[in-house]
Protein backbone atom coordinates (compact mmCIF):
# COMPACT_ATOMS: atom_id res chain seq x y z
CA UNK A 1 0.00 0.00 0.00
CA UNK A 2 1.28 3.26 -0.66
CA UNK A 3 2.68 5.57 1.83
CA UNK A 4 0.68 8.56 1.83
CA UNK A 5 1.62 9.93 5.28
CA UNK A 6 3.40 13.50 5.46
CA UNK A 7 7.03 14.24 5.61
CA UNK A 8 8.18 16.47 8.51
CA UNK A 9 8.04 19.22 6.32
CA UNK A 10 4.26 18.48 5.84
CA UNK A 11 4.05 17.76 2.63
CA UNK A 12 2.92 13.99 0.91
CA UNK A 13 3.15 12.31 -2.29
CA UNK A 14 -1.23 12.45 -2.15
CA UNK A 15 -1.02 16.66 -1.40
CA UNK A 16 1.71 17.18 -4.57
CA UNK A 17 -0.25 15.18 -6.91
CA UNK A 18 -3.41 17.22 -5.93
CA UNK A 19 -1.64 20.59 -6.54
CA UNK A 20 -0.58 18.70 -9.83
CA UNK A 21 -3.81 18.13 -10.61
CA UNK A 22 -5.17 20.98 -9.83
CA UNK A 23 -2.65 23.35 -12.34
CA UNK A 24 0.90 23.66 -11.22
CA UNK A 25 0.71 26.28 -13.72
CA UNK A 26 -1.18 28.71 -11.59
CA UNK A 27 0.02 30.11 -8.56
CA UNK A 28 -2.65 29.98 -6.29
CA UNK A 29 -2.58 25.71 -6.60
CA UNK A 30 1.62 25.89 -6.59
CA UNK A 31 0.39 28.41 -3.03
CA UNK A 32 -1.39 24.98 -1.33
CA UNK A 33 1.63 23.20 -0.91
CA UNK A 34 3.21 24.26 1.90
CA UNK A 35 6.82 22.82 1.61
CA UNK A 36 7.55 24.48 -1.57
CA UNK A 37 6.71 27.66 -0.87
CA UNK A 38 7.32 27.94 2.66
CA UNK A 39 9.46 25.18 4.53
CA UNK A 40 12.40 26.96 6.40
CA UNK A 41 14.27 23.22 5.75
CA UNK A 42 13.43 23.04 1.98
CA UNK A 43 14.46 26.84 1.46
CA UNK A 44 18.28 26.17 2.74
CA UNK A 45 18.74 22.94 0.86
CA UNK A 46 17.80 25.22 -1.95
CA UNK A 47 20.55 27.43 -1.16
CA UNK A 48 23.33 24.97 -0.23
CA UNK A 49 22.25 24.04 -3.87
CA UNK A 50 22.84 26.79 -5.40
CA UNK A 51 19.12 27.44 -6.12
CA UNK A 52 17.00 30.67 -6.04
CA UNK A 53 13.51 29.33 -4.73
CA UNK A 54 10.59 31.71 -5.66
CA UNK A 55 7.35 31.96 -3.80
CA UNK A 56 4.83 30.67 -5.88
CA UNK A 57 2.49 33.70 -4.25
CA UNK A 58 5.14 36.28 -6.32
CA UNK A 59 8.22 37.60 -5.60
CA UNK A 60 10.10 40.55 -6.41
CA UNK A 61 13.31 40.22 -8.50
CA UNK A 62 15.30 42.88 -10.20
CA UNK A 63 16.05 42.79 -14.11
CA UNK A 64 18.56 44.61 -16.15
CA UNK A 65 16.90 45.92 -19.40
CA UNK A 66 18.31 48.15 -22.06
CA UNK A 67 21.11 49.00 -19.38
CA UNK A 68 18.50 49.87 -16.71
CA UNK A 69 17.81 47.79 -13.59
CA UNK A 70 14.50 47.72 -12.55
CA UNK A 71 12.01 45.87 -9.83
CA UNK A 72 9.97 43.65 -11.26
CA UNK A 73 7.45 41.66 -9.36
CA UNK A 74 6.93 37.86 -10.70
CA UNK A 75 5.87 34.84 -10.18
CA UNK A 76 7.58 31.46 -11.14
CA UNK A 77 5.71 30.73 -14.66
CA UNK A 78 6.44 34.95 -15.38
CA UNK A 79 7.48 34.21 -18.85
CA UNK A 80 10.11 37.23 -19.52
CA UNK A 81 7.88 39.03 -22.59
CA UNK A 82 5.23 39.24 -19.92
CA UNK A 83 7.40 41.18 -17.47
CA UNK A 84 8.65 43.34 -21.07
CA UNK A 85 5.24 44.43 -22.11
CA UNK A 86 3.12 44.32 -19.10
CA UNK A 87 5.63 45.36 -16.21
CA UNK A 88 8.21 47.70 -17.70
CA UNK A 89 5.76 49.01 -20.73
CA UNK A 90 8.06 47.91 -23.27
CA UNK A 91 5.75 46.86 -25.77
CA UNK A 92 8.27 46.67 -28.74
CA UNK A 93 8.47 43.05 -28.72
CA UNK A 94 5.31 41.50 -29.53
CA UNK A 95 3.02 38.62 -28.42
CA UNK A 96 1.79 36.52 -31.39
CA UNK A 97 1.64 32.78 -30.52
CA UNK A 98 3.32 32.77 -26.92
CA UNK A 99 4.13 29.31 -27.79
CA UNK A 100 7.81 30.12 -29.58
CA UNK A 101 6.76 29.50 -33.49
CA UNK A 102 6.87 33.07 -34.38
CA UNK A 103 9.87 34.86 -33.39
CA UNK A 104 7.79 38.18 -32.39
CA UNK A 105 8.88 38.34 -29.26
CA UNK A 106 12.77 38.14 -29.81
CA UNK A 107 14.85 40.28 -27.53
CA UNK A 108 18.44 39.46 -26.97
CA UNK A 109 19.72 37.77 -23.78
CA UNK A 110 23.70 38.10 -23.30
CA UNK A 111 24.28 38.38 -26.76
CA UNK A 112 21.52 35.91 -27.80
CA UNK A 113 18.40 36.10 -29.29
CA UNK A 114 15.48 34.30 -27.45
CA UNK A 115 11.67 34.07 -28.13
CA UNK A 116 11.17 35.96 -24.77
CA UNK A 117 7.71 34.21 -24.59
CA UNK A 118 9.12 31.23 -23.89
CA UNK A 119 11.98 32.43 -21.05
CA UNK A 120 10.72 32.57 -17.63
CA UNK A 121 11.52 36.36 -16.23
CA UNK A 122 13.19 34.52 -13.59
CA UNK A 123 15.59 32.76 -15.68
CA UNK A 124 17.15 36.24 -16.91
CA UNK A 125 17.87 37.63 -13.56
CA UNK A 126 21.37 38.84 -13.77
CA UNK A 127 21.17 38.92 -17.74
CA UNK A 128 21.27 41.79 -20.21
CA UNK A 129 18.44 42.18 -21.44
CA UNK A 130 18.29 44.30 -25.06
CA UNK A 131 14.89 45.01 -26.40
CA UNK A 132 14.23 46.80 -29.79
CA UNK A 133 13.56 50.17 -27.78
CA UNK A 134 17.25 49.68 -26.93
CA UNK A 135 18.70 48.62 -29.93
CA UNK A 136 20.12 52.59 -30.91
CA UNK A 137 22.99 54.02 -29.45
CA UNK A 138 21.79 57.59 -28.08
CA UNK A 139 19.85 58.90 -31.42
CA UNK A 140 22.06 56.40 -33.65
CA UNK A 141 19.57 54.14 -34.80
CA UNK A 142 21.06 50.63 -35.37
CA UNK A 143 22.28 49.59 -38.50
CA UNK A 144 19.55 46.58 -38.82
CA UNK A 145 16.75 49.58 -38.13
CA UNK A 146 18.15 52.13 -40.21
CA UNK A 147 18.19 49.56 -43.35
CA UNK A 148 14.72 48.24 -42.77
CA UNK A 149 13.68 52.13 -42.78
CA UNK A 150 15.63 52.28 -46.15
CA UNK A 151 14.26 49.36 -48.03
CA UNK A 152 10.97 50.07 -46.71
CA UNK A 153 10.95 46.25 -44.87
CA UNK A 154 7.74 46.51 -43.82
CA UNK A 155 3.63 45.95 -44.08
CA UNK A 156 1.38 45.84 -41.09
CA UNK A 157 4.72 46.33 -38.91
CA UNK A 158 3.93 43.69 -36.03
CA UNK A 159 6.96 41.26 -36.95
CA UNK A 160 9.38 43.56 -37.53
CA UNK A 161 10.72 44.06 -33.60
CA UNK A 162 11.05 40.35 -33.73
CA UNK A 163 12.83 40.69 -37.09
CA UNK A 164 15.00 43.13 -36.03
CA UNK A 165 16.37 41.66 -32.95
CA UNK A 166 16.50 38.56 -34.49
CA UNK A 167 19.06 40.15 -37.28
CA UNK A 168 20.55 41.95 -34.99
CA UNK A 169 21.49 39.16 -33.40
CA UNK A 170 22.44 37.00 -36.65
CA UNK A 171 24.87 39.49 -37.89
CA UNK A 172 26.67 39.96 -34.51
CA UNK A 173 26.67 35.65 -34.91
CA UNK A 174 28.23 35.19 -38.47
CA UNK A 175 30.26 37.49 -40.59
CA UNK A 176 29.66 36.92 -44.81
CA UNK A 177 26.24 36.10 -44.86
CA UNK A 178 24.92 35.59 -47.99
CA UNK A 179 21.17 35.38 -48.62
CA UNK A 180 20.73 31.73 -48.08
CA UNK A 181 22.61 31.96 -44.83
CA UNK A 182 20.20 35.23 -44.22
CA UNK A 183 17.09 33.47 -45.26
CA UNK A 184 18.09 30.30 -42.77
CA UNK A 185 19.27 32.41 -39.99
CA UNK A 186 15.91 34.29 -39.69
CA UNK A 187 13.86 31.19 -40.26
CA UNK A 188 12.08 31.18 -36.79
CA UNK A 189 10.55 34.44 -37.86
CA UNK A 190 6.98 34.70 -39.35
CA UNK A 191 5.70 37.75 -40.94
CA UNK A 192 2.10 36.96 -42.05
CA UNK A 193 2.05 40.01 -44.73
CA UNK A 194 4.99 38.00 -46.56
CA UNK A 195 7.32 41.18 -46.55
CA UNK A 196 10.22 38.72 -46.69
CA UNK A 197 12.18 40.04 -50.02
CA UNK A 198 12.34 43.25 -48.45
CA UNK A 199 12.86 42.12 -45.39
CA UNK A 200 15.88 40.04 -46.58
CA UNK A 201 17.33 42.83 -48.58
CA UNK A 202 17.43 44.94 -45.67
CA UNK A 203 19.25 42.50 -43.64
CA UNK A 204 21.85 42.31 -46.75
CA UNK A 205 22.24 45.83 -46.51
CA UNK A 206 22.93 45.69 -43.31
CA UNK A 207 25.07 42.58 -43.64
CA UNK A 208 27.26 44.87 -45.80
CA UNK A 209 27.80 48.14 -43.40
CA UNK A 210 29.13 45.77 -40.99
CA UNK A 211 28.12 45.13 -37.32
CA UNK A 212 27.02 47.21 -34.50
S1 LIG B 1 5.10 35.23 -29.47
FE1 LIG B 1 6.99 34.34 -28.88
S2 LIG B 1 7.58 33.11 -30.57
FE2 LIG B 1 5.60 33.88 -31.12
S1 LIG C 1 4.80 43.13 -41.84
FE1 LIG C 1 2.86 42.36 -41.20
S2 LIG C 1 3.34 40.50 -40.20
FE2 LIG C 1 5.21 41.13 -41.05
Amino acid sequence: MENDSPSKTGFSRRLFLQGAAGGVATGSALATLPALGQGAEAQAAATRAGLTRYDAAGAGIVLKVNGKKSPVPVTPQTTLLESLRETLGLTGSKEVCDRGACGACTVIVDGRSVNSCMMLAIDAVGCEVTTVEGLKKGDQLDPVQQAFIEHDACQCGYCIPGFVMRSRALLDEKKDLDREGIKHGLCGNICRCAAYVRIFDAVAAAAKGGQS
